[in-house]
């Protein structure tokens, strides 16, 4: 039986799309059971951010794996892979995140972070945004707005609201005595790569501030890079200082990891034993994403980024001149790229056609692809990738 029969006999939907069972990975492209090459514009969701079995990672799982891979236990033993990792991360954060906390998951840390924000305000509303996505537990899809998901499973937590992404006065009106906290991605990725004006971020803050009001930065998707700068709240013009900053996908390049860092008014309101997981912190994690922080920072990758999401962009602007009556408006920044189709019908469409064509493309909802290729994909492999996915739209115009 072949790993795709026995996928779809025993496994509970880990695959829906793309039939093909991929077994290796070098840099930006993978080749399935059969041997077919594949060039990744997906990179995992956003995560491998070194491309795939970047030599740098593995030896880094190795090495670390030979010493030690699981403390004796985590809650009373100290570990120097930990220290190392929240040394550097501490170099990166925002300047006013003084302490943080390890998770194995995006949704583990934003739920944590929802917790906390909880205990320390004795408040529990949380304001999110339509279209947005932090997670699939129970806390994070009650404040995910993209509520295709979360309506299969209502009733979600009460009191939570969704405000438009980018609509200061709306948020605004939906802070009250109630509210713990506001939870925000800086770029909606799931909902579409929606970009806020530059004012945005600033205005949110005060207005927290003058509140009271927790503010929750999830950096899951546009974290260690992604956007052209190490966390995309560094675009904004003004200095933003969330108290809770979540982080995951990119930040250990394809190793399962995860954190938070909060501000030091929030960890003086927290004692031990409030937060904590078996897996929390665990050496092996913590030396790969070393190794991968480490990396992003002596070689710029961020800047690497910015240059490569112009030429991504660019290309992407070429091919709407040639499909206009297919391709949509184009949003990125930095890597993380996407354009709207007309329907989620061409959607799926388009991304069967790249695959057979051997390129690999993440279908969001509301219509739209996603190009998240590997931090360090080339220029020569960007061209190749708007080259394929060009046929893959010829093909497309030419059956519908
Ligand atoms: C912004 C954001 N937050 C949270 C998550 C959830 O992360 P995970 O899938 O690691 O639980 C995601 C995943 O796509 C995300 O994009």
């Amino acid at each position: 039986m072949s790993s795709i029969e026995i996928e779809d006999r025993l496994g509970i939907t880990f695959c829906n799309r793309q039939s093909i069972a991929i077994e290796r990975g070098e840099g930006c492209l993978v080749w399935d059971e059969d041997g077919k090459k594949y060039l990744d514009f997906t990179s995992g969701w956003g995560v491998t951010c070194l491309g795939h079995s970047h030599p740098l990672i593995t030896d880094a799982i190795t090495k670390q794996a030979k010493k030690i891979i699981q403390n004796p236990n985590s809650g009373f033993t100290y570990s120097p892979p930990r220290a190392k990792l929240l040394e550097i991360l501490n170099k990166v954060l925002p300047d006013n995140l003084e302490k943080i906390y390890f998770a194995n998951s995006g949704a583990e840390a934003n739920d944590a972070a929802i917790k906390l924000a909880r205990k320390i305000t004795g408040k529990s509303k949380v304001v999110s945004t339509l279209a947005s996505f932090h997670g699939r537990t129970f806390n994070t899809l009650s404040v995910s707005g993209g509520r295709d998901n979360a309506e299969q499973f209502l009733p979600a937590l009460e009191g939570n609201c969704f405000v438009p992404f980018g609509n200061i006065a709306a948020l605004a009106a939906a802070l009250d005595e109630k509210t713990a906290a506001v939870i925000l991605e800086p770029i909606q990725g799931e909902g579409g790569v929606r970009i806020p004006s530059d004012e945005y971020f600033s205005a949110v803050a005060l207005l927290c501030k003058e509140r009271g009001i927790l503010l929750i930065i999830d950096e899951i998707q546009t974290g260690f890079c992604r956007t052209g700068k190490f966390f995309a709240i560094e675009h904004s013009k003004v200095s933003i200082a969330p108290d809770i900053m979540t982080m995951g996908k990119g930040i250990a390049g394809g190793f399962p990891f995860a954190a938070f860092a909060v501000s030091a008014s929030v960890d003086k309101q927290l004692k031990k034993g409030d937060h904590g997981g078996t897996f929390c912190g665990n050496p092996l994690a913590c030396a790969v994403a070393t190794a991968v922080v480490n990396y992003l920072l002596s070689e710029k990758i961020a800047d690497r980024v910015a240059r490569s999401g112009e030429l991504m962009i660019d290309g992407l602007c070429n091919l709407r001149k040639k499909y206009p009556q297919l391709i949509g408006p184009i949003r990125g920044k930095g890597l993380l790229c996407a354009f709207e189709l007309d329907s989620d019908y061409l959607v799926t469409k388009v991304t069967e056609a790249a695959l057979r064509r051997g390129l690999l493309i993440t279908p969001t909802r509301n219509r739209i692809i996603r190009l998240i290729p590997a931090l360090i994909v080339t220029d020569a492999e960007i061209a190749k990738g708007l080259e394929l996915l060009d046929c893959a739209l010829a093909s497309v115009v030419q059956r519908h």
